[in-house]
């Protein structure tokens, strides 16, 4: 760093880097105003530089071998934003031993070697930041550490997958079914051509795991939490929420018990009444309660070139505050302590209110055979609807709502109710959102 000028090198100019490029090569003077520093973007690393972009790259150094950038004496802050496990991982290593602070938006590589990354980091003196990595734009990660520093976290419950997000909407408002929801969804650049790590749940589990590692100060076992996709989810089943008042989302849940975490995604049924229901399409929101300033909500973009860019540059600018120090004072509380475990209380123990869905042969005493196997396992319903009309097969939809019960005894009931050879095998099990006290 030299006079108050900070030096900035980019690995991967995608999506993402474009967008911190982008506010690098425009908004010098307003984060000057705010920081007093000087950011310059000095070196791009990036494999294709074929594919044309909207950037006047002038004075910038175009590179396309990310060690170039990683070993480079002058530069201060490496931002990976070339996703994936490798060689991303293998560049943040390298930068943090080169001393040099990483920003990242890589939120598979955190939530699943955080560990190793953090411990690098602390070694070295430096810090690996990585507000980008959940809720795009959103700064939940600075809300957290900095915002609710002051609480212990009670509750979280996210909607924290924007494809996701888009295909239940849209299965909602215009009763779409999953594959026409998604197929939509592609078309218009919201997921991927591989969508199964967001309609799968593992985005929004690796999110999750970040999330609870820093609200918890601890890192979180990533292979710890239960974790449901949407793909089971039918135009059906939600015709059959909106009646009951409820909308379907594919929810992260963070709760705080005496035991440890109760960490998971799954779909979720939430009261039409509840600020979650209504955040709709491809955003995402954080509601959090904490013991002292009680339920704030976190909503906006959470992905895309200029919100995700926009966290990057929080990130950039937050750590060259601590460029300003004396070499040996950037000790920050930035990070998760990696030698912090977190007990995660599996699914088994928790209890829920759930939603079933059956198509079970027409014929007399069905019901009471199903009702039965749920009273044996101290299972009560609460509600219940049985559709006239048959399928073309013969056979009709049950839906139940259940009082709450333990997810052990739910588990067992379905075993058996499987096994009656009225019940088709394609049940359906979702959990009610129930934000009790
Ligand atoms: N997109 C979003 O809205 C969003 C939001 C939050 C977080 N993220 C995270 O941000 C990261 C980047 O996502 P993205 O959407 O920006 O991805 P992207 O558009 O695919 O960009 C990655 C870029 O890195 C380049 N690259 C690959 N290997 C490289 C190497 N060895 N050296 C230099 N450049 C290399 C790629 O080139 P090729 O295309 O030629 O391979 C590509 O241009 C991911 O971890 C993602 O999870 C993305």
């Amino acid at each position: 760093m030299n006079d108050h000028e900070v030096n900035i090198g980019i690995l991967g100019l995608g999506t993402v880097g474009t967008g911190v490029a982008k506010i690098l090569l425009t908004q010098q003077e307003l984060l000057k105003t705010r920081s007093t520093l000087t950011f310059r973007l000095k070196s791009i690393a990036e494999i294709d530089w074929e594919t044309k972009r909207d950037l006047n790259l002038d004075g910038v150094q175009c590179l396309t071998d990310a060690r170039r950038v990683i070993s480079d004496p002058e530069i201060d802050i490496v931002v990976e934003t070339i996703g994936g496990t490798e060689p991303a991982f293998s560049f943040i290593c390298e930068a943090l031993r080169n001393r040099k602070h990483v920003v990242t938006a890589n939120k598979a590589l955190i939530a699943t070697r955080g560990r190793e990354l953090f411990k690098i980091a602390k070694e070295n003196g430096v810090d690996l930041l990585f507000e980008a990595s959940v809720g795009g734009g959103i700064p939940i990660i600075k809300g957290l550490r900095e915002g609710l520093v002051a609480n212990k976290i009670e509750k979280m419950y996210g909607i924290l997958n924007g494809t996701s997000n888009y295909i239940l909407t849209r299965m909602h408002q215009d009763e779409l079914e999953f594959d026409q929801a998604l197929k939509e969804a592609q078309a218009k650049g919201f997921a991927e051509a591989d969508p199964t790590l967001d309609v799968g749940g593992g985005d929004a589990a690796h999110k999750l795991t970040i999330l609870a590692s820093l609200a918890a100060s601890g890192m979180v076992d990533f292979n710890a939490l239960y974790v449901e996709g949407i793909t089971a989810v039918t135009k059906l089943d939600i015709s059959f929420a909106k009646s009951f008042g409820y909308t379907i989302k594919l929810l992260a849940t963070y709760r705080s018990l005496a035991n440890g975490l109760d960490l998971r995604v799954h779909p979720t049924l939430i009261p039409n009444s509840h600020l979650l229901a209504a955040v709709n399409k491809e955003l995402n929101a954080i509601f959090v309660k904490g013991d002292f300033v009680g339920d704030t909500m976190f909503y906006g973009p959470g992905a895309g070139e200029r919100p995700t860019g926009s966290a990057i540059v929080s990130d950039i600018v937050d750590l060259s505050r601590d460029l300003l120090l004396k070499e040996g004072e950037q000790v920050s509380n930035r990070v998760i302590d990696p030698e912090q475990s977190v007990k995660v209380v599996p699914i088994s123990e928790i209890y829920n209110r759930f939603y079933l869905r059956f198509f079970t042969f027409d014929k007399p005493g069905v019901l009471s055979k199903i009702a039965g196997v749920l009273g044996e396992n101290n299972i009560s319903i609460s509600s219940m609807v049985q559709l006239e009309t048959h399928g073309k097969d013969n056979y009709v939809p049950i839906v139940l709502l259940t009082h709450e019960a333990s997810e052990a005894a739910m588990e067992k009931a379905l075993q058996e109710i499987g096994k009656f050879e009225f019940v088709k095998e394609n049940y359906l099990r979702l959990r009610l959102f129930e934000d009790l006290g």
